[in-house]
């Protein structure tokens, strides 16, 4: 719980996220990891770490094909490691945990993008500390289009927003309260209450503790990223008024479908047309969260101020989803995320050596040992969480799939673990239609399957839950395309 009074909800504007610019003619984007001080609740200074001083960090957009290069500078005070989640990008630029920018180094990522049109996000991804590093600030949007979705009329411009929601506690200064075991942060791992995610009392939307924004009476397209560390949302609005989802994690949909909710856990995101056409002027939409409490049940409002002219459309066809042929699978994988016992923990870890130096296997090496890339024995004590019962410290591929084959992976879960492959895209049955993710919300008790081609690249990619606490605690575990 926040330690510092918090605004009334529905009284801060929606920030606009700040949208990236190219430098030069190329698709080369500056990106600036530093720590910045900025007015979160009103009237009161948080330090954040950002990318480009603002938090989430600016949105870039960019087109399928268009090779872009993310050209990253570390200005923070510790290293840091950056990710394209959802991208199908080659092993040496997609962000290994340990392949490390070292502060006042420059990286250079370059992202191919060629794939679906789709709302990505990036967001550090250092091992052991990914969840205190993005608690603190490093996420952002990356909205990939083609014009093949120009063309459909959706909503567009102003009334194409991407809503960044994650969930903060504050201290007594107003800083950003993350409960680690050790002070300086540097050793992983989160107080024991905390052993299944860090969740915060106070929601942010796009860096605003649960905001309004002021809307026509028109449609809306909004791009919603959970960029929680734990939670859970189950969104929902009032006045009448509901959602359409026209996308997934990995675009759009075949057809639209009309939701009166929208499940989003950590990593998940949804591509939703909310028609506020009928809305007369005056009225507040609110948007909550059903599986909050307190004050995690608001999220954020819509006041509709104004009769607008709207020639935008929901199409009956949104795109064409090629469905995999389950015929075709060459592999069946089991994969249980769950807790496992103390044992499960390699020996070299549990020895406090940290050392996985390499084992990126295309990195230039010389990365990870050392204290800083370590987890606290106090953490390690309650036990690790492990994905097929190996974690990250037994430094062991979980799979070895085969570059242009399909797999069907049957994945379970103890607990709710929101399972994330790195380059892979998994297609999913939702019962009408097959849909495209790269992160999947495990419900405990029941298995999930999905179809899996092997596409892209061969190399060393990780597998892990994106419940950041979980993943800093090894439930992630490499594959290697071969
Ligand atoms: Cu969004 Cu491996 O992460
Ligand atoms: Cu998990």
């Amino acid at each position: 719980r926040s330690a510092v009074p918090l605004p009334e909800p529905y009284s801060v504007p929606l920030p606009l996220v700040p949208v990236a610019r190219p430098e030069g003619g190329g698709a080369t984007y500056l990106l600036r990891a530093a720590a910045a001080d900025l007015e979160i609740l009103p009237g009161r200074t948080t330090r954040a770490l950002t990318y480009g001083g603002s938090f989430p960090g600016p949105t870039i957009a960019v087109r399928v094909g268009e090779q872009t290069t993310v050209r990253l500078t570390n200005d923070l005070d510790r290293s840091t490691v950056l990710h394209l989640h959802g991208g199908v990008t080659p092993p040496e630029h997609d962000g290994w945990p340990t392949d490390l920018v070292e502060p006042g180094q420059t990286r250079d990522y370059v992202y191919p993008l060629e794939q679906r049109a789709a709302p990505l996000w990036y967001h550090d991804h250092t091992l052991d500390h990914t969840g205190p590093n993005v608690y603190a600030g490093l996420a952002g949007a990356f909205l990939l289009s083609d014009p093949a979705e120009d063309d459909l009329g959706l909503p567009r411009d102003e009334r194409d927003v991407t809503l960044v929601v994650c969930d903060r506690a504050f201290g007594p200064d107003a800083e950003l309260a993350y409960p680690a075991l050790d002070p300086e942060g540097r050793l992983g791992g989160v107080e024991e209450r905390y052993h299944g995610g860090v969740l915060g009392d106070c929601v942010l939307v796009n860096g605003a503790p649960w905001p309004v924004m002021e809307a026509d009476a028109a449609r809306y397209r909004f791009r919603v990223l959970n960029a929680s560390n734990a939670r859970r949302y189950e969104l929902a609005l009032d006045s009448g008024v509901s959602f359409v989802q026209v996308g997934t994690d990995l675009g759009l949909l075949a057809r639209p479908r009309p939701r009166e909710t929208v499940v989003l856990a950590p990593g998940e995101r949804a591509d939703v047309v909310v028609d506020l056409s009928g809305v007369a002027a005056g009225t507040r939409v609110t948007m909550t969260n059903r599986l909050g409490s307190g004050r995690a049940r608001d999220v954020m409002q819509l006041h509709v101020v104004r009769r607008a002219a709207d020639d935008s459309r929901v199409p009956e066809v949104l795109s064409e989803i090629e469905h995999l042929d389950p015929a075709s699978v060459a592999v069946t994988r089991d994969l249980h995320f769950a807790l496992g016992p103390v044992a499960a923990i390699g020996e070299e870890r549990a020895a406090g050596s940290g050392s996985h130096a390499g084992s990126g296997g295309h990195s230039a090496g010389g990365h990870g040992g050392g204290p800083d890339h370590s987890v606290h024995p106090e953490m390690r004590a309650r036990g690790v969480w492990t994905v097929a019962g190996v974690s990250w410290a037994d430094d062991r591929d979980v799979a070895t799939p085969v570059l242009g084959t399909v797999e069907r992976w049957r994945l379970s879960s103890d607990v709710h673990h929101p399972v994330h492959a790195h380059l892979l895209h998994m297609q999913v049955d939702t019962g009408d239609g097959p849909a495209w993710k790269d992160t999947i919300d495990l419900v405990p008790g029941s298995t999930a399957e999905v179809l899996v081609p092997v596409r892209g690249y061969r190399g060393r990619y990780v597998l892990h839950c994106h419940n950041l606490e979980h993943e800093d605690m090894m439930m992630m575990v490499p594959f290697r395309v071969v």
